[in-house]
């Protein structure tokens, strides 16, 4: 019979003797591994077709006509045709080299080098090192070549609106992917093209930088850079070229990276995904400085987001921003978790993991790749989400077409589903790492082996690994991940005996003489349990073992409106009766109120209504709280069904896509909540859709604000003079404006205006909504 791994008190080892987790790791190389089916293999094939459907000429359209040099392919429209034009061939690129990693398809291979090489005759066509496809709107509107600005930011005509600068959309962001992309086909197989290109791009972003003084430089990277530190760091470490190190230690937001340093969690309301890609460049720079203040920001960041600012599926972010600490529970929306910022946790998370391996760094993991990663792709259509939505009844926005939908999670997602095996094995010290249970066999170079890892984990709890080959037999460590929900109950064997391995750092360790044909295998206890939100103890999901498990409550295309269900008891586990345990399936009855509900894994509910997060009530509090309940729960039901259009003002897709344009305005955030305001002389305006009848068009202010008097216009008719003194101290609140029906009679959309009086301000306002 198997032996309990913990029931035996963990072994005294003496100094230098048995096996520990070594002291730094590194993945096994994806051309080594190879997946067998599994979800995640599935999820690379549909990913593989999407990949080789897109077109390498369209998607180089504007890198050449901006170098002077025809196009072969048409433009793709959304945001390839946006200010932000070129964010996706970088990440095509990376795609591309993480598939050929993966797959071994050399088609792959041949697109990305066929796009370097037209990368380098256009870069060579304008002769500056710079090559490009951003766009830039000057103010008379009119779209031209996105270099343009940087001729602007070197005479230091910087205007960084978080998002914009000088009219193109995060530039350096974008830049940054085109450096990753181009950096991953020379590290993939020694393209020296690809490293002459980005060298090129290198020097001229170097001069760029050196034009700026250190105020105005923090100005530029106010508007956001992504991983563009890392960027340098690596041309650094590929080159050994110093030059580069002085730039990639230059691209350093002070404003967001010094009180990480100093181990404070000031992250509410700052943009997420901007933010994560600056600590993987600063992990990268400890690696190849030891400057231990890098490290211990990037350390900092991951501990406080993945505690304090994560959801149960290991994303983050409402609307794309971070919100106070622990405040999880007041930001379950439609607009939760944005793949992007998941895509990056995950990559830091390797780069910490390989500094001091470490088990806790893989449970964040795989929570995070199975839960979340898992869920943004479709494999029926290959379609990638933006968010994943966690409010009760809510569904997942695929991308439908493959000619507009290039927003930024389909570039991250196309790299995300390119390399599931890429973190499944990892090997330091001569111990061999088993990470993730998924399904592959691979090539352990270090030993000659090959290892076939075969489970059906999370569904079932064994997984098996065996060393078919070993051509360098002998004494060395197998080290199996033991999730912490795991600790005390995981199940050892080898060749089908129980073992007691050394449990050490999150992981079961056996060391013996291993020879070919010997097989180890681990048996995880995928039992029920309930977790609790950071920051609130009644609001609770469900998990599996590592699995989120939610309540469906039926096809995304089936209309939602009913309570939210809750949970009531104080054995809330109680009520789960097995349906069908291998598919994780359950039946829940009698804690639920209103009634029974089918819960199944989260992450496969691609075409469902899903329930994650539910209020826990006693049974007493219950009977006191029911009503409340109900009642706010039918009133966010009424505004939302009446709702015609919501603005979130201050953030920056909600302004993009209501086409905000304003002067002498700025965003602003203020206990919690992310707003606009503009000084006397300048406005904010924007579209809101609207329908036929009576609308009423509502703005939420502080209450605390005083002296503010500003006008608001509807199509250029004023609605209303506001003033604003000091009317419900210590709230928001909400002020509703009537639209007369003539203001928006056969429209579908107005422009909201807010113009601020002289010598005052227009709010701030803290969000618009028309209902009906
Ligand atoms: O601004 C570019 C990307 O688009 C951001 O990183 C992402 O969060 C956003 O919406
Ligand atoms: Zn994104």
């Amino acid at each position: 019979a198997a032996v309990m791994a913990t029931a035996q008190p963990l072994r005294a080892l003496a100094a230098g003797k048995g096996p520990v987790v070594p002291a730094k790791a590194k993945p096994l190389p994806l051309n080594d591994v190879r997946l067998r089916p599994s979800d995640f293999a599935t999820a690379v094939e549909v990913n593989h077709a999407y990949l080789l459907r897109l077109s390498p000429d369209r998607l180089l359209h504007n890198f050449m006509i901006f170098a002077g040099l025809p196009a072969k392919g048409e433009i793709y429209g959304g945001w390839e045709s946006d200010t932000i034009a070129g964010h996706t061939l970088g990440h095509y690129l990376t795609a591309l080299v993480l598939t050929w990693q993966q797959t071994g398809d050399e088609e792959c291979r041949r697109r990305a080098d066929y796009i370097v090489s037209e990368l380098a005759r256009a870069q060579a066509k304008r002769g500056t090192g710079y090559v490009g496809a951003l766009q830039r709107k000057r103010k008379d509107g009119t779209v031209v070549d996105g270099e343009e600005i940087f001729g602007e930011v070197m005479k230091g005509d910087i205007r960084s609106g978080g998002f914009d600068l000088n009219g193109s959309w995060s530039p350096l962001y974008t830049v940054h992917k085109l450096f990753a992309g181009l950096l991953d086909v020379n590290g993939a197989w020694g393209n020296p093209q690809a490293l002459q290109v980005v060298t090129g791009l290198g020097a001229y972003f170097e001069k760029v930088f050196a034009a700026l003084d250190d105020a105005q430089m923090q100005t530029l990277l106010g508007c956001e850079y992504g991983g563009l530190n890392e960027s340098y760091a690596e041309l650094y470490a590929r080159t050994k070229d110093a030059r580069w190190l002085v730039v990639a230690e230059r691209i350093y937001d002070r404003k967001v990276l010094d009180p990480l340093a100093a181990q404070e969690d000031k992250l509410a309301n700052f943009h997420a995904n901007t933010q994560v890609p600056k600590l993987i460049g600063l992990g990268r720079l400890y690696e190849l400085t030891g400057k231990e203040k890098d490290a211990t920001a990037a350390r900092f960041f991951w501990q406080t987001v993945t505690q304090h600012h994560s959801y149960v599926i290991g994303g983050n972010a409402d609307r794309e921003y971070f919100s106070s600490p622990d405040s999880i529970a007041d930001h379950i929306t439609e607009q939760t978790c944005e793949h992007c910022n998941t895509y990056n946790m995950l990559k830091l998370t390797r780069q910490l993991y390989s500094w001091k391996p470490d088990g806790a760094l893989f449970d964040y993991y795989e929570r995070a790749h199975l839960n979340h990663v898992m869920a943004a792709q479709n494999p029926k259509t290959g379609g990638f989400t933006y968010m994943t939505p966690l409010m009760t009844g809510s569904t997942r926005g695929f991308s439908t077409t493959d000619d507009d939908a290039f927003w930024c999670c389909v570039g991250s997602g196309m790299e995300s589903h390119a390399k599931h095996g890429e973190s499944i094995f990892w090997e330091g010290e001569g111990t061999l790492l088993v990470n993730l249970y998924i399904p592959a066999d691979a090539q352990w170079k270090a030993r000659g082996a090959a290892l076939k890892l075969e489970s059906l984990y999370p569904f079932e709890p064994e997984s098996r690994l065996t060393l078919s080959k070993l051509a360098k037999p002998g004494r060395f460590t197998i080290a199996l991940r033991v999730p912490a929900w795991a600790a005390g109950k995981a199940v050892v064997s080898v060749n089908d005996s129980a073992v007691t391995p050394v449990l050490s750092g999150g992981y079961a360790l056996v060391e013996r003489q291993w020879k070919a044909g010997d097989v180890v295998s681990i048996a995880l206890p995928l039992e029920l349990r309930v977790e609790a939100t950071p920051g609130d103890p009644n609001t609770v999901a469900f998990l599996r073992g590592p699995m989120v498990l939610a309540a469906d409550l039926g096809a995304a295309e089936s209309e939602w409106n009913s309570a939210d269900p809750a949970m009531v008891g104080d054995d809330l586990l109680a009520g789960f009766k097995p349906v069908e345990v291998k598919k994780a399936l359950y039946a829940v009855d009698g804690v639920s109120r209103p009634g029974a509900l089918a819960f199944a894994p989260f992450y496969s509910q691609y075409e469902r209504r899903s329930a994650v997060y539910f209020k826990r009530f006693t049974e007493a509090s219950w009977k006191t709280e029911e009503a409340a309940f109900l009642a706010d729960q039918a009133k966010a039901r009424d505004i939302a069904a009446r709702s015609v259009d919501v603005m979130h003002l201050g953030e920056m897709q909600p302004e993009r896509d209501h086409n905000l344009t304003s002067d002498i305005s700025y965003p602003v955030s203020y206990r919690g909540r992310n707003g606009r305001d503009a000084r006397s002389g300048g406005f904010f305006e924007f579209d809101m859709k609207v329908r036929a009848g009576a609308l009423i068009l509502q703005a939420t202010y502080w209450g605390g604000e005083r002296s503010r008097t500003f006008d608001i216009l509807v199509d250029g008719t004023k609605v209303a003079t506001q003033v604003l003194d000091n009317d419900r101290a210590g709230k928001f609140f909400d002020v509703e404006y009537p639209l007369a029906e003539a203001l928006t009679k056969g429209k579908t959309s107005v422009k909201v205006r807010f113009v601020p009086k002289e010598r005052s301000s227009a709010g701030p306002v803290f969000g618009v909504r028309v209902f009906s």
